[in-house]
């Protein structure tokens, strides 16, 4: 049976678009069933809408960073409702805590655009461009309570090149985050 997932992301979504692309070819057997963001106007959605995917706002009470507990909550109950078997964070900017973490134990994954853990929290590309870092990449890890924390389930390279602005180092990346995110979505599926 095929792989009920839900993605959570804030902005333009590519990763998610990555998904769907990784089923329609036949890289992963898995159906997403609901795309959620908490930004009204964020690409993912739309994404999502020409798709025919449910795609839904989060009500996180007007906080422009915090993920409130009972919005948790209420995504938690939804995806359980929704029997959705696995979790993808794409570019969502809100932490995750206790209430999604207990209702999907090693079922949330996140992507991140640096070589963790070298480089956690935002801008990680500018962190690595910053720090004069010669390598840095991506990283698909389990979700824990922690920004960035959890156990890495795979990685990919880049090389940071003499040019590299922060925009064309972060574009590279995606590039390989593109190929990952799907790849790593099975590895963790192997693994439940
Ligand atoms: C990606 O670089 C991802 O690693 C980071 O946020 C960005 C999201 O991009 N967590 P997109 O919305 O998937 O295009």
């Amino acid at each position: 049976m095929s792989l009920r997932l839900a993605v959570l992301g804030s902005g333009s979504g590519s990763n998610c678009q990555s998904i769907f692309n990784a089923i329609d070819d036949g890289r992963l057997d898995a159906e997403v069933v609901i795309v959620l963001s908490d930004h009204a106007d964020a690409y993912i959605l739309e994404r999502a809408r020409q798709r025919g995917v449910r795609a839904e706002v989060m009500d996180c009470g007007g906080f422009k960073n915090k993920f409130p507990l009972e919005c948790q909550e209420s995504v938690a109950a939804l995806l359980k409702e929704l029997k959705v078997d696995m979790v993808c964070l794409a570019g969502f900017m809100r932490l995750v805590k206790e209430p999604l973490l207990r209702a999907f134990p090693n079922r949330i994954l996140n992507i991140h655009p640096a070589l963790l853990p070298a480089f956690p929290g935002v801008e990680a590309w500018k962190q690595a461009l910053e720090a004069g870092a010669e390598t840095t990449g991506c990283t698909v890890h389990y979700v824990d309570a922690g920004m960035d924390t959890g156990e890495i389930i795979m990685q990919s390279h880049v090389p940071v090149m003499p040019d590299d602005t922060a925009q064309s180092l972060h574009a590279r990346i995606q590039v390989q985050e593109h190929i990952l995110y799907p790849a790593a979505i099975l590895s963790a599926v192997a693994r439940l």
